[in-house]
């Protein structure tokens, strides 16, 4: 192992940049070379990299995005893609790959490992916290923080109007963000996809908290909610109360930005250098995590297969407290 390429895909999240830093740092450390592919995989088929060193990543830790760029690259999904990338890959002597993105980022680098025995290490890099093999992804934590900071600030006018607000979160298939941000900005309600819910238990809690006193609510909606969206159960709850002044708010791509919280940098280095480590060993096809706050790597297919799941015990902090 003498040269390593370092690329972002998917869609970003905050700390991929504290990730690029230090799989460049550690691999100076122990005296390895780092390239830069631009643009995810894309920059692989085009040849689009750059030589990195130590001073080139100065300055990043505390920036959102990806200096590298990020896309979801169509052309790496054919095998004709892949070629392509296979050969700028023997044309700029990169002998190990690290991938930092989510899942379906893994499932082309899997099989590109399978077509090229290219050796690879994947660091889950995605707000969505939807991988298995990791207790937290990087960007997770800094999404979490943006949903309660948002949340705080529409209770204080839903409070003032005495509202209910359907708040739409991010999450894809998955409800990590709208559970955990929905306990900790003290919602009544938290509608995820992990979790089967029902319309009427919804207006049930919502007049149940009227009659308990409350004036306003907040119903924090994962995005892949299965019983509908923001818009149409808000929709449904009005047609019910017409009495209740609603109003709907879906915080979209702002959760995918801002300055990395010291959790994710944290994590983002510790899982950059694990990355790097995990090369010089020999391992391949493996994804560093963090379980309990120790370093551990998981085969990257079964990452992909296994299913990340919510905790039991959220659900029910969730449902006391919202009395
Ligand atoms: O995976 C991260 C994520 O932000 C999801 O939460 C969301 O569903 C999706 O990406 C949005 O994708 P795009 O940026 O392509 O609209």
């Amino acid at each position: 192992m003498k040269r390593v390429g370092v690329l972002t895909s998917g869609g970003d999240s905050p700390g991929m940049n504290a990730a690029i830093r230090a799989v460049v740092r550690s691999c100076r450390y122990y005296n390895l070379e780092s390239v830069g592919i631009l643009q995810g995989y894309e920059g692989l088929i085009q040849n689009d990299m750059l030589t990195l060193g130590p001073r080139s990543v100065k300055n990043i830790i505390n920036q959102g995005g990806t200096i590298l760029k990020t896309a979801r690259s169509e052309e790496f999904r054919t095998i004709e893609g892949r070629k392509k990338a296979y050969q700028n890959i023997q044309k700029n002597n990169i002998d190990g790959l690290i991938v930092i993105g989510g899942d379906g980022s893994f499932k082309g680098a899997n099989i590109f490992h399978q077509e090229f025995n290219l050796p690879f290490i994947g660091i889950p890099g995605t707000i969505d916290n939807d991988i298995f093999g990791t207790d937290y992804t990087i960007g997770y934590d800094t999404a979490l923080n943006t949903v309660v900071e948002a949340v705080d600030k529409l209770r204080d006018t839903a409070t003032s109007h005495d509202r209910v607000f359907f708040v739409e979160v991010m999450g894809r298939d998955a409800g990590f963000i709208a559970l955990n941000s929905g306990i900790a900005s003290g919602a009544q309600n938290i509608l995820i996809p992990e979790k089967k819910d029902h319309i009427n238990e919804l207006i049930q809690s919502l007049e149940q908290s009227a009659k308990s006193g409350k004036k306003s609510s907040i119903v924090v909606v994962a995005e892949g909610e299965e019983l509908g969206n923001v818009y149409e159960l808000a929709k449904q709850v009005k047609a019910k109360h017409p009495d209740y002044d609603i109003r709907v708010t879906v915080l979209g791509h702002i959760q995918r930005g801002g300055n990395p919280s010291c959790q994710d940098r944290v994590l983002a280095s510790r899982l950059g250098i694990a990355a790097v480590e995990a090369l010089m060993k020999g391992k391949t096809n493996v994804m560093t995590g963090l379980r309990s706050n120790k370093i551990v790597y998981t085969p990257i297919e079964e990452a992909i297969q296994k299913h990340h799941s919510i905790d039991n015990e959220l659900l029910k902090v969730a449902k006391i407290l919202a009395i």
